[in-house]
């Protein structure tokens, strides 16, 4: 039986490993959650929009006579993790986990370190501050509970409604970023304070090197728990499991 993969997206990886799949030759659909406008364009056919939970995904899975799932959403995506492991385990259709490691901070880094959304805007619950937020659009929201605070925003697309903080300027971006332009970034904006997600990789990065560069502080929201899954580092590690994982490629 040829392999028909199914790619969870929305990552630069997802895009990566969607041309190296095309590459080979392989059959495949990349899945996109629909929150950003204009998603770059994918080498395999994409779909758009929730599978309605792991019983959605899984029914998806046999209707589309999938082979293999490979989760390559960003690692803050956890609920899609959570129900791809899930629905691998209602229909047997093998699982890995394309990740990357996560950021950490070197000796002259200042970073502190919160769980979760929540606990970052909790720590922001005091006097104002220039900061930058660089969390996505759709945590937005919950720093409303903050006003306080002026606010520089980098986000993929422009916000769609009000923010529910008054003082914000709106950088649409969508990377990858240099050090270079970065650090030029907080200067011009005097920013006192960096809040990042960590979310590992390249892509993203340049913001906290530049911060490190300044000597500024990080507030970094640590990554939400998944349970354990197969996982692989590389897209040549991903390649390497299709060719194994008891399927004839025919490549
Ligand atoms: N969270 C981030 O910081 C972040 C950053 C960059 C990119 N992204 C990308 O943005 C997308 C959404 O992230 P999220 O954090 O909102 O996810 P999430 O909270 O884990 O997912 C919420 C729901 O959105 C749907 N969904 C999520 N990813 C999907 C996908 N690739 N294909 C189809 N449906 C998907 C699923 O709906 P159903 O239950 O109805 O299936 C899922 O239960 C993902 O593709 C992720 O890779 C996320």
């Amino acid at each position: 039986m040829r392999p028909n993969l199914l790619i969870l997206g929305g990552t630069t990886e997802a895009r990566q490993l969607c041309k190296a799949v095309a590459a080979a030759g392989l059959q495949g659909t990349v899945s996109m959650a629909g929150r950003v406008e204009r998603p770059a364009p994918q080498e395999l056919p994409m779909r758009v929009g929730g599978f309605g939970g792991a019983d959605g995904l899984a029914r998806y899975l046999r209707e589309a006579s999938i082979t293999h799932i490979v989760d390559a959403t960003h690692p803050f995506a956890a609920q899609m993790s959570v129900n791809a492991i899930e629905a691998a385990a209602l229909t047997g259709v093998p699982l890995i986990a394309l990740t990357r490691a996560p950021w950490r901070a070197q000796a002259d880094d200042h970073w502190t370190h919160v769980a979760s959304i929540d606990a970052a805007v909790a720590a922001l619950d005091g006097p104002a501050q220039r900061v930058m937020l660089a969390v996505g659009r759709m945590h937005l929201p919950a720093f409303a509970a903050n006003p306080q605070h002026s606010y520089v925003l980098r986000l993929v697309d422009a916000p769609d409604g009000p923010l529910g903080f008054p003082d914000a300027q709106v950088i649409v971006d969508r990377g990858p970023f240099t050090v270079e332009n970065d650090r030029a970034l907080l200067q011009k904006h005097d920013i006192a304070l960096v809040v990042s997600k960590n979310a590992g990789g390249t892509g993203a990065q340049a913001k906290l090197i530049a911060a490190r560069d300044l000597g500024l502080p990080v507030l970094m929201i640590d990554r939400p728990a998944i349970p354990q899954r197969a996982e692989a580092h590389s897209i040549e590690a991903v390649m390497h499991w299709l060719d194994h994982a008891g399927t004839d490629l025919g490549v």
